[in-house]
């Protein structure tokens, strides 16, 4: 939410900062804008427009800035203030000699704005920013990192800030709390980013602030305080991706190259994890006494993440016979949930930025339970901030709809299942054992659904006229079917319900004609039947059924308009094949509607804001 990169250093400052803002354009792409110290004559000068970073570009080629080593850009997801040029970042205070880019959302800055403009201030945008770089102003007299250190601890929400001020034109400031924020260490040169893809063409030294920070940056230094300027030794960590994780390597999307990476995650993540007929939950930082202790389990999560935590509801309860409760985060966090120290709450999130599931942490910590999650991104705030991690290691997602971070979710929770199975039950039941087995092999599953994309395609470019979608699934495929809609509404805009099968006829039976398509995820399973009277019932009212079902299922063809096939799994890891053809059918029709299927309307990949 909100992409921020600085740049001080040898290069063109420019060209760095438009290059980097690119590889952060998956977190928002309302407006642009780049600012930096004129390298000669030593003022700021800035570009911004609203809409995509290509319309920065065209912008910077038709009017360019000077020559500079020193700067800050930024590509917005509009919180405060329409999604306008007036409202772009970098922002500046009423002398245009301090440049400032944010993300995140400043709680108080209606009260800080009243008293800023009683001051002489002048404000020129909608924007919650704005009031930072003016109460910097209104502390600077000549020291930009004292004045940037005392505004900093009068802001009261969440921020990543990159500061710079044409009085030092060789220094980049940058703070946070609450919003994610790295620095790059290079040869000559330093960086400030929202997240890694930014800078990996340029270093892989990275430092991740920590929520109280703040750091200078020169071409040759970093320095990092705490907000009282007390110096921080920070770690440099190296990061092992490679640019070219971040690239779309040949494929028309990153959602189609994230979808097709999907055997090579689930194909490394069971070489960690299984280990001959135990699993190993390295980095849980839970002794299998204090599991076994566990009572109660409690995920939270958002969006796609919550999906693959309700299947993982679904595999706990029935592996280890332990409750699972499960909340959105955005609801578990206001609504005192009845957690105590025999609960484990369990986080998941790709970004692990997430900032309602953060708050839904820091909740239940203070209620006492212990927290883990299950993160895709090292180092976010969401792994700081948990007493253990199960790292999904998927690589970077860079389209907005999650595709392999929720196959990698659904998988590690799977490893959680059985470990807690194998816990309470230190023999090993033989459900386990099956599902062990099972697991080896997925990543050939998957590899032979990739194969047959084209037949999923044509399926998906029939029915893309549809004006509405229903998924239904029942039972460990209910989270499918909403994972399905999810998928289908946010990158095509098409309205999509998910529904548990059972629940049509209380209801949503009502919107069923032959104008609605109806997705059913139906593989083999102990409720096979109840499904196939399900689509009956659909049948009987004329909506067009896409099936999705298991090789080989010939009675099914009578009942569906179009059938997709999935190779025959375990009944429990049923959600895992399906999710594959969800994925390709809701890609395939947002190519056909023209649809930005990367960067979808209104959305970005990292919600850091409430
Ligand atoms: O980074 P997180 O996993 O915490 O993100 C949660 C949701 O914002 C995310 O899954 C969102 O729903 C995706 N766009 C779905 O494709």
């Amino acid at each position: 939410m909100c992409g921020i990169v600085g740049y001080v250093g040898h290069q063109s400052a420019v060209s760095m900062l438009l290059n980097s803002l690119k590889k952060l354009e998956y977190r928002g792409y309302d407006s642009s804008g780049i600012g930096i110290v004129d390298a000669n004559k030593r003022k700021i000068a800035f570009r911004k427009d609203q809409g995509k970073i290509s319309n920065l570009e065209k912008m910077l080629n038709a009017r360019p800035l000077p020559e500079s080593h020193l700067g800050i850009s930024h590509t917005r997801w509009a919180t405060h203030g329409a999604p306008n040029k007036k409202n772009a970042h970098p922002h500046f205070d009423t002398s245009k000699k301090i440049f400032i880019v944010h993300n995140g959302i400043i709680e108080n800055y209606e009260s800080l704005k009243k008293d800023l403009i009683k001051k002489g201030h002048k404000f020129i945008s909608d924007t919650d920013t704005e009031v930072i770089v003016h109460l910097i102003s209104d502390f600077y007299n000549g020291d930009i990192f004292h004045a940037t250190q005392k505004a900093v601890k009068k802001l009261r929400g969440a921020f990543a800030l990159g500061v710079i001020c044409e009085d030092s034109p060789e220094q980049l400031i940058a703070a946070r709390i609450g919003s994610p924020l790295i620095i790059g260490v290079g040869d000559h040169e330093n960086f400030i980013a929202s997240d890694v893809p930014a800078i990996l063409e340029s270093t892989n030294k990275i430092i991740y602030l920590k929520d109280g920070q703040m750091a200078t940056l020169t071409s040759d230094r970093v320095d990092v305080f705490d907000f009282d300027g007390k110096p921080v030794k920070a770690k440099v960590d190296e990061v092992t991706f490679s640019v070219d994780a971040v690239q779309k390597q040949g494929f028309d999307h990153f959602m189609l190259k994230e979808i097709h990476e999907q055997p090579a995650v689930l194909e490394q993540m069971l070489k960690a994890r299984l280990k001959g007929s135990k699993v190993s939950l390295e980095g849980l930082h839970l002794t299998d006494q204090q599991l076994k202790d566990v009572e109660h389990v409690f995920i939270v999560a958002c969006g796609t993440a919550y999906h693959a935590g309700l299947v993982g509801k679904y595999i706990i309860e029935k592996l280890a016979r332990t409750p699972v409760s499960i909340d959105v985060s955005s609801e578990f966090r206001y609504r005192d949930p009845i957690i105590d120290k025999k609960t484990l709450v369990v986080a998941i999130s790709q970004s692990g930025e997430t900032a309602d599931t953060l708050a839904a942490v820091r909740e239940a910590k203070n209620k006492g339970a212990k927290v883990v999650s299950i993160c895709n991104v090292v180092g976010s705030s969401l792994v700081r901030e948990s007493d253990g991690v199960l790292y999904t290691h998927a690589g970077p997602e860079i389209g907005v709809a999650s595709t392999k971070a929720y196959t990698a979710q659904v998988m590690m929770l799977f490893f959680m299942a059985i470990k807690f199975s194998q816990i309470k039950n230190e023999k090993g039941s033989a459900l386990t054992k099956d599902l062990m087995a099972a697991m080896k092999e997925l990543p050939a599953l998957y590899t032979s659904i990739l194969k047959s994309k084209r037949g999923i395609a044509q399926v998906a470019r029939k029915n893309s006229h549809f004006g509405c979608f229903l998924f239904l699934g029942r039972n460990i495929n209910f989270p499918s079917a909403l994972e399905g809609a999810l998928k289908l509404k946010e990158i095509s805009y098409i309205p999509a319900e998910g529904y548990a099968a059972g629940e049509m006829k209380h209801g949503p039976i009502a919107l069923i004609d032959e104008y609605r398509a109806v997705v059913c995820v139906v593989p083999q399973s102990d409720i096979y039947e109840k499904m196939i009277s399900n689509i009956q019932e659909i049948k009987a009212r004329k909506g067009k059924i896409i099936a999705i079902a298991t090789e080989g299922d010939q009675q099914i063809k009578p009942h569906a308009n179009h059938v997709v096939y999935v190779p025959r799994t375990h009944e429990l890891l049923t959600p895992l094949v399906v999710a594959l053809p969800l994925q390709l059918i809701a890609y395939y029709i947002s190519v056909q509607q023209g649809c930005d299927v990367d960067q979808p309307r209104n959305l970005a990949k990292s919600v850091t804001v409430e």
